[in-house]
C-alpha cells in the first residue's frame, strides 16, 4: 500500500509554464489513494485551466478569495485543517516570496500562512531568478521553519537557455511526499494534547527590576512547531521570550514561576504528554516590593524562596497513560546522566544536556543531548538542530501514544 493512501493533499499551482506538468502531478498522487484539492492563483489559471484540474482532482478548485455565490465563512482555516500535507507544485519565485514573508493577498498564500501541517515546496523558474540572492534568502528563510523543497533539475527551459529551474518532475515529487509521510511522521500524533513549558521565569524584585536566566525559548517552541506538524493539539506555556509562538498553537504567556505551576496543573489532566522545556527559576523573591526600591538607599538585600517544581507537581499527578519529559541542565559532564530525576520527578524520559558544550550553549539554534529513561544507561543524539531534536523527543512520544492504543485496544478485545 502507498504511503499516501488515504492522505489528504493540499495542491497549489502558481504561474508558471510548469503548471502543464501539475494535471499529471494531481492523477498520480490520485493514483496512490491520496485525496487531492487543488487551490490555483490567479496566473496559474493562464498556464492550466480550472476545469482540467477539477476533472483530474475530481473536487472543486479553490482560486477566489471570496467566490460568488459561495458561502466563505472561514474556509481558509477549514482547508488547513483538512489538509495533512501541502504540495506547491510548481512554486514560482513570486510564490515562494510572498509565502517566506507571510504575505496572504491570495486564497493560496492564504491557506499556506494557516497551515501547521508540512508544507513541500517544488521551485520552477529561469535560472537567473533561482540564482536571485532574494529568491535565496526567500528559500532559506523556508527552509529554515522547516518547509521541504523538491529542488529543481537542470535542462532546457521554457526561455530556451539550459540551466537549473525545472521543477522536479512529478513522480519524483510523488516519491518525496511519500516519504515525507513515512518519516515526517505526519499526524502521528493526531488526536493528541500535548502541554509544553518554554522560556524563562521573571521573578519580581520591584516593578521594574526581576531575577531571570538565559533561557530562550527555542527549544520548547520548536518542540511545540514539531508536534503541531505531527497532528497533534498543543498549548504552549511560555515565560517572556522574543520569539512568536507557532500558528495554531493555544499560547498561554506567563511571567512568574507561580503563574507557569497554575497553567500548567490546571492543563495536566486534559493532556497525553507534557514536556517542561521552561527554565524555571529556582527561587522567588519572598517579598517583592511594591515600589521601585530607590538606589540611594543602598544595594539592598533580597531574601529568596523556593518556587514550585512544575515538572515534580505534574509527576505527581501523572496517570499511567501519560507521558513526561523533563530537562536536565548540568554544566558537570558526570552529572549529567543521572536517573535520579527520573524517579524523583516520576518521568519517562529526561533529555540532559549541558550548555558549555560547544553548539549547546543559551540561545542557540542547536543542542546536543542525551535521552535517558528507565531502560537505558542513555541514548547519545549527537549535536542536532533545536528542531530535529524537538522530533526525536517527540517520536519517543509518538511510540508511548501507539503502544497506549494498542493496549486499550487489547483490552477491549479481551
Ligand atoms: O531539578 P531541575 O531544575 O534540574 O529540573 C529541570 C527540569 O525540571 C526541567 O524540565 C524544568 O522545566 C523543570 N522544572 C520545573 N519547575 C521548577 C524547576 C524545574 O518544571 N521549579
Amino acid at each position: 500500500m502507498s504511503a499516501l493512501e488515504g492522505r489528504r493533499i493540499l495542491l497549489g499551482i502558481s504561474g508558471g509554464i510548469a503548471a502543464y506538468k501539475s494535471a499529471y502531478l494531481c492523477r498520480r498522487l490520485k493514483d496512490h489513494g491520496a485525496d487531492v484539492w487543488v487551490s490555483m492563483t490567479k496566473h496559474a489559471t493562464q498556464f492550466i485551466t480550472t476545469l482540467t484540474m477539477e476533472t483530474v482532482s475530481e473536487r472543486d478548485v479553490l482560486v477566489e478569495m471570496f467566490p460568488k455565490d459561495k458561502y466563505v465563512g472561514t474556509r481558509h482555516i477549514d482547508i488547513s485543517d483538512w489538509t495533512e500535507l501541502a504540495i506547491i507544485a510548481p512554486a514560482t519565485a513570486n510564490l515562494i516570496g510572498r509565502y517566506a514573508n507571510g504575505l496572504a493577498d491570495d486564497l493560496l498564500t492564504t491557506l499556506l500562512i494557516s497551515m501547521t501541517c508540512p508544507v513541500l515546496i517544488c521551485p520552477a523558474m529561469n535560472t537567473d531568478m533561482w540564482n536571485h540572492p532574494a529568491v535565496q534568502q526567500n528559500m532559506k528563510a523556508l527552509r529554515d521553519r522547516g518547509v521541504h523543497f523538491a529542488d529543481p533539475g537542470s535542462g532546457i527551459l521554457a526561455c530556451k537557455t539550459v540551466g537549473i529551474g525545472r521543477m522536479a518532475e512529478p513522480d519524483d515529487i510523488v516519491t518525496v511526499a511519500e516519504t515525507l509521510f513515512q518519516t515526517a511522521h505526519v499526524n502521528d500524533l493526531e488526536g493528541q494534547h500535548i502541554v509544553v513549558t518554554a522560556g524563562p521565569t521573571r521573578e519580581r524584585i520591584d516593578p521594574v527590576r526581576y531575577l531571570s536566566n538565559y533561557s530562550s525559548g527555542k527549544m520548547g517552541y520548536a518542540i511545540a512547531d514539531a508536534a503541531l506538524k505531527r497532528g497533534a493539539k498543543v498549548t504552549l506555556i511560555s515565560g517572556p521570550t522574543a520569539l512568536t509562538p507557532p500558528t495554531g498553537v493555544d499560547f498561554i504567556p506567563v511571567e512568574t514561576a507561580e503563574e507557569m505551576h497554575a497553567a500548567a496543573v490546571a492543563r495536566f489532566s486534559s493532556c497525553q504528554a507534557a514536556i517542561a522545556t521552561a527554565a524555571v527559576s529556582d527561587w522567588r523573591v519572598s517579598s517583592p516590593s511594591t515600589n521601585k526600591l530607590p538606589k540611594a538607599d543602598g544595594p539592598p538585600t533580597i531574601e529568596l524562596t523556593a518556587n514550585p517544581d512544575i515538572l515534580a507537581a505534574l509527576g505527581e499527578r501523572k496517570s499511567p497513560h501519560q507521558y513526561l519529559v523533563g530537562f536536565s541542565l548540568e554544566t558537570d559532564p558526570k552529572r549529567l546522566v543521572s536517573t535520579d530525576k527520573l524517579t524523583s520527578k516520576n518521568l519517562d524520559l529526561l533529555v540532559a544536556n549541558n550548555p558549555m558544550t560547544a553548539g549547546s550553549e543559551f540561545g542557540g539554534d542547536t543542542n546536543e543531548a542525551i535521552l535517558v529513561d528507565r531502560s537505558n544507561d542513555g541514548d547519545e543524539l549527537g549535536l542536532l538542530s533545536k528542531r530535529d531534536l524537538a522530533h526525536r523527543i517527540l517520536d519517543r512520544v509518538a511510540a508511548h501514544v501507539a503502544t497506549a492504543a494498542a493496549a486499550a485496544a487489547q483490552t477491549r478485545t479481551t
